[in-house]
């Protein structure tokens, strides 16, 4: 009884602290030190510069993966390369996701490209990923930050980077053609069966 006490305090006090680091960096009030980066004192939590930026998400390669997608064409790209996309949710949303079918504020969802290659070592048929990086974009649910509840974000290097307005081709398709709170769930196979368990996939959407 005591021991559970003791821990429950410790958790608490742990919890208060990550949660001012967090609320310092965030608000920019004053310079983190380096070790208490957004990134290391708060893992997986969306960063913001003090004009509303968001941090390149460092640790997503740390995230949960729910797919690849190779040369799929749903964007007028001109196809003149072949390539995987990798899609990862932050832990923390993806665990909330597998109890209640869908995203919790706060979630994060990164899109990576990178260039597919047929030929290289052994390979005879097939692609594979080669480690041409073609970019990261990020799909962060807030309902109190974002009118919309969610936005998109593209990254160019690891540079901070400003939300894409509203009225770009992401936040139509999104909304027109994802079958779960605007994420395209169809094409996530752990997280689809998930979604009709809770009766959370779009009526009218076609998985
Ligand atoms: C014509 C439709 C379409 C447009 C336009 C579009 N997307 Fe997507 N997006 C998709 C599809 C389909 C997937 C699923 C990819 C997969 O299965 O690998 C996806 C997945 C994503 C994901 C992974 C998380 C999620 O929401 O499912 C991100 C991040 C993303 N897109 C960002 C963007 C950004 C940024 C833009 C605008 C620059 C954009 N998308 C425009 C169709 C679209």
């Amino acid at each position: 009884m005591r021991k559970s006490l003791v821990s429950v305090v410790l958790a608490t006090s742990a919890l208060a602290t990550v949660i001012t680091l967090h609320t310092l960096t965030h608000n920019g009030a004053r310079a983190a030190a380096p070790e208490l980066t957004p990134a290391a004192s708060v893992p997986h939590r969306a960063a913001y510069t003090q004009d509303g930026r968001l941090q390149f998400p460092d640790t997503y390669r740390e995230w949960v993966y729910l797919s690849s997608g190779l040369d799929m064409s749903y964007r007028d790209r001109g196809m003149d390369h072949s390539m995987f996309d990798n899609v990862f949710a932050d832990p923390t949303s993806y665990r909330e996701f597998m109890r209640t079918g869908t995203w919790p504020d706060g979630a994060q969802l990164a899109l990576e490209t990178r260039g597919a290659t047929e030929k290289g070592s052994i390979n005879k048929s097939g692609k594979f990923q080669n480690g041409d990086m073609m970019g990261v974009e990020v799909h962060v649910k807030d309902t109190k930050r974002f009118a919309g509840g969610w936005a998109f974000f593209a990254f160019d290097g690891t540079t901070p980077a400003a939300q894409i307005p509203t009225a770009a081709d992401c936040y139509s398709c999104h909304r027109d053609h994802a079958v779960v709170d605007t994420t395209f769930v169809q094409f996530y196979p752990t997280l689809l069966p998930v979604a009709k368990l809770h009766g959370t996939v779009r009526a009218d959407g076609s998985p």
